[in-house]
């Protein structure tokens, strides 16, 4: 990132929030679950899978848990109502990881529950590094009780992470693997993009070998190039893996996969707490961050 890319980034939190919404509704569904469901047929229609997701995190109250998980159930029987192909993807701090643990996995067993009755699934995603040991145990012991009913993510910027899959992979656990996208401390995580590369590469080889059901998260071309030849070279099945995007995201590289004949899942965030999802989307996407901050500012 150039020096002038990560000056955009840091002025990002001073740029005003309706700017930030209009730049970042490619990247969200809407406010409401009609508008997540609206998008997810569309994305149907394309053949494309979908995992809905409400926006939330590091909630304060558990009353704001308790509100998420209703809407979750919410969620679930509306897919089910709809016929559409998408499961959910939940974050532990929305269902109060920060706050009480128990009262988190309860939270979470309820919404797993659901899925598993109306044969579906649950993807805990995961976030930074104080919550991965909570999030891979609280994975493990929904596994026993609703195997095919729940997964979580890995991720490759991670210094542990070749060990977690290890672990897993004995446990022949389902898992999304993605870079990465909390800013962590350097003993924690590798910092330069051609280690975290190396690892992903590395795991997934690891993921798909043990014919671990993998959801492949990224839109890194290099990466997608070398899942493919992966997933060539061991003449593996289409049922053991799909690859996953965010929504509005390099639309051209998802539609080259979608041609070459591989399961395709896109992630449909919507809700009324975009603030924090937009942002590190903008964070992400120095150009797209580059338009807004010459808009507001005059500059070129
Ligand atoms: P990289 O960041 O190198 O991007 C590759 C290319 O993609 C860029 O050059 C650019 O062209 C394009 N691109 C990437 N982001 C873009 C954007 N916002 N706008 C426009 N173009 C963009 N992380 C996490 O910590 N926990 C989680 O649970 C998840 N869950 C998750 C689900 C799914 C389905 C995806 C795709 C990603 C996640 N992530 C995540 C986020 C992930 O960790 C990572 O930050 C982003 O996917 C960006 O990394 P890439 O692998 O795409 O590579």
């Amino acid at each position: 990132m150039s020096l002038f890319d990560k000056l955009i980034v840091w002025s990002i939190p001073f740029v005003p929030k309706p700017i930030v919404g209009y730049f970042s509704r490619n990247y969200i569904a809407g406010s409401t679950l009609d508008d997540a469901i609206r998008v997810i047929k569309d994305l149907n229609e394309k053949s494309i899978m979908a995992t809905m997701d409400l926006l939330g995190e590091e909630v304060k109250e558990k009353s704001q848990s308790l509100e998420a998980v209703e809407q979750y159930l919410k969620m679930l029987q509306e897919i089910s109502n709809n016929n559409l192909d998408s499961n959910v993807s939940l974050k532990p701090t929305h269902m109060g990881l920060n706050l009480d643990k128990q009262f988190c996995y309860e939270n979470i067993r309820r919404i797993v529950a659901k899925a598993k009755e109306l044969n579906n699934f649950v993807r805990i995603d995961m976030e930074d590094h104080t919550t991965t040991d909570a999030t891979i145990k609280m994975y493990l012991d929904l596994k026993k009780e609703f195997d095919g009913h729940v997964g979580t993510v890995i991720q490759s910027y991670m210094r542990r992470t070749s060990n977690d899959i290890d672990k897993l992979i004995r446990e022949n656990a389902n898992l999304r693997l993605c870079k990465g996208i909390y800013v962590e401390p350097e003993n924690v995580a590798f910092k330069k993009m051609p280690e975290i590369n190396r690892n992903y590469n590395l795991n997934l080889d690891k993921l798909l070998e043990a014919q671990c059901y993998t959801g492949i998260a990224t839109h890194d071309e290099q990466l997608v190039e070398h899942a493919m030849q992966t997933i060539e070279r061991l003449d593996l099945d289409k049922s053991k893996y799909e690859f996953q995007m965010l929504l509005g995201v390099t639309e051209d590289l998802r539609n080259r996969i979608l041609e070459k004949g591989h399961r395709l899942r896109v992630y449909v965030p919507y809700g009324k707490d975009w603030y924090h999802y937009s942002t590190r989307r903008l964070k992400e996407n120095p150009r797209m961050a580059r338009m807004v901050v010459q808009k507001i500012f005059g500059f070129n």
